[in-house]
């Protein structure tokens, strides 16, 4: 992975189906703006580029016939594409890029098929986040939160499926948290409230080390 000197901060979160990301990266939007007084972008993986119209038919079944190797290719394709034309560019400008998923999504999910070190070499290009935000929650209470919350499941949504998941992103992060990695894990089975106050705190003792760094 290449790192990045410019001003904004990449800001990562992650988590298996239905550990409540989408609610917390709202969350933590207003934090950075209200309490930092920070601009921001939120985005997210599949991004909403070329390459990330395709895979959305595939994760909802619309494209079928497709081998775990090609989904591979076209998540890492999806990243250079958001990379170049969307959180390159917002760093540039000095504003902090919030991303719903991102590379450890490819390694947790399409590890299940391919070898890490291939998945690892298609995505080498990927710029590496400043800060990502683990939000654990165990399969069997996301999948009930799934299943309670909407009408239609995606291909990845099943109890054994998201148990792969959980247990590459655990593997994952402790290999990156020993490289030096800054991955914060979150407690995602307390309550919504609860899981943003521990996000915030995070985050300010993440900006005081960041401050102590430049001082
Ligand atoms: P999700 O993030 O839930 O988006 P939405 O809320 O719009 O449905 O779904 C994206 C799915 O794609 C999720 O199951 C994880 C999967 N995924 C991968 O398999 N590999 C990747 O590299 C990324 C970014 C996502």
């Amino acid at each position: 992975m290449q790192s990045q000197q410019n001003k904004g901060k990449f800001i990562v979160l992650e988590g298996i189906d239905g550990s409540g990301i989408s609610t917390q990266i709202l969350e933590l939007k207003r934090i950075l703006e209200s309490e930092y007084d920070l601009q921001t972008i939120l985005t997210k993986e599949p991004s909403t580029g070329p390459v990330g119209v395709i895979i959305r038919q595939v994760l909802s079944g619309r494209l079928s016939g497709l081998e775990d190797s090609c989904l591979a290719l076209l998540f890492a394709a999806d990243r250079v594409d958001h990379n170049r034309n969307v959180i390159i560019p917002a760093l540039q400008q000095g504003k902090h890029v919030i991303c719903d998923r991102y590379l450890w999504s490819s390694l947790a999910y399409q590890g299940r098929k391919e070898d890490t070190e291939w998945l690892e070499e298609i995505n080498k290009y990927a710029y590496k986040p400043d800060l990502t935000f683990f939000i654990r929650v165990r399969p069997e209470i996301s999948l009930k939160r799934i299943t309670s919350s909407r009408l239609s499941t995606e291909i990845f949504e099943e109890l054994n499926i998201l148990r792969q998941v959980y247990n590459n992103y655990i593997k994952i992060f402790k290999k990156w948290q020993d490289l030096g990695e800054q991955v914060i894990e979150i407690d995602g089975e307390l309550s919504p409230e609860a899981v943003t106050a521990e996000i915030k705190k995070e985050l300010q003792n993440y900006f005081l080390a960041e401050n102590k760094k430049t001082n």
